[in-house]
């Protein structure tokens, strides 16, 4: 079932069951955080290794607050800059929060997402949402109703049809150490967005794995995906490839292409990367090429998810 009926998602949440919510982000695949049972769902429908944990969605600043037991100065600062939207923040989980949601871990992964859909269907109900990309593992996350529809809509309750997703790659997280944020996902929120809080940005030098998800091959197309620095010289060196190009802006290519952005405006290639992909691999090309993309602002999100793509 596709459609906009926030209270009957409301109650098949409440009873237990999967439903599929828009963010600004990407489409989530939800469930009641405090519910094991619904959550193992989660985990099932996306065949998604328990070790892998989710991000709770709150309703508000202070929804958040009750299922983490610290609050930086620098997740004051950001949450108030930027919630509703698209950074997450890891912080050591209150007892509220049920040991599957972070698969063991003694930190969870909280946002409050901007989509007026689910911030009205949050507001509705007396629990979290614990919600990961609403794609099978490993495969190119969806930025419409209809990617989750023609995925895993039949295994779950609703498909909460809040449009295309605005942003279009997944949330930004950061962890919070000695008065400095480490980003471990780069993602919608830049970290030249942070910087310009006056907060100062570490690099990340955990050995530790702190974001399991971020360890494999990811956001993967079913054709491979390549890299290359030049796709005409590309083209030249490998004349008989059937090849489909991802382009930044208006150009002359030899080849079948998707425009991603007519003018390489980032936020506009972000927005329809993943569509994009997905298109990619629904033509007949043997093989997608994209350029390496300018690494600032979003494009370092960006950047993320196509080298991920062609691992
Ligand atoms: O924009 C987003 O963040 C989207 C929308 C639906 O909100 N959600 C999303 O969830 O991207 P998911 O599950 O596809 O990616 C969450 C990432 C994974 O890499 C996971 O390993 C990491 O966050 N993560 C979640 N909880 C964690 C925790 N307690 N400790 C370390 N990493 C965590
Ligand atoms: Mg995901």
């Amino acid at each position: 079932m596709i459609g906009t009926d926030v209270a009957q998602v409301a109650s098949l949440l409440s009873d237990g069951q999967l439903a599929a919510i828009p963010t600004e982000t990407v489409y989530g695949l939800a469930a009641n955080a405090l519910d094991p049972q619904a959550v193992s769902e989660i985990y099932r429908v996306k065949n998604r290794p328990q070790f892998n944990p989710l991000i709770l969605h709150c309703a508000s600043i202070d929804d958040a607050k009750k299922y983490v037991l610290e609050w930086p100065e620098e997740a004051s600062l950001l949450s108030n800059a930027f919630w509703p939207g698209s950074i997450s923040f890891l912080l050591p989980k209150s007892r509220l929060v049920p040991d599957l949601i972070t698969s063991g871990s003694s930190h969870v992964v909280v946002r409050v997402p901007n989509h007026p859909l689910t911030l009205d269907l949050l507001s509705q109900l007396d629990f979290p949402l614990a919600a990961p990309s609403a794609n099978i593992s490993n495969t190119v996350s969806p930025t419409t109703a209809q990617h989750v529809e023609s995925t895993v809509g039949s295994q779950i309750g609703y498909v909460l049809d809040g449009g295309p997703c605005s942003v279009g790659v997944e949330s930004t997280i950061v962890a919070f150490e000695d008065s400095s944020v480490v980003i471990l996902r780069e993602g919608g929120i830049s970290q030249e967005d942070i910087v310009a809080l006056g907060i100062k940005v570490k690099g990340n030098t955990r050995k530790q794995i702190q974001s399991p998800g971020q360890l494999k091959r990811h956001y993967s197309t079913d054709k491979p995906l390549l890299i290359v620095k030049n796709i005409q010289d590309w083209v030249h060196q490998n004349p008989y490839k059937k090849a489909i190009a991802l382009l930044y802006e208006e150009k002359t290519t030899p080849l079948p292409y998707i425009l991603l952005s007519k003018s390489y405006n980032l936020g506009e290639i972000a927005n329809s990367l993943f569509s994009g992909m997905r298109e990619a691999d629904q033509s007949n090309a043997e093989i997608i090429l994209a350029e390496p993309i300018k690494p600032e602002g979003i494009g370092r999100a960006i950047a993320d998810r196509l080298n991920r793509a062609q691992f």
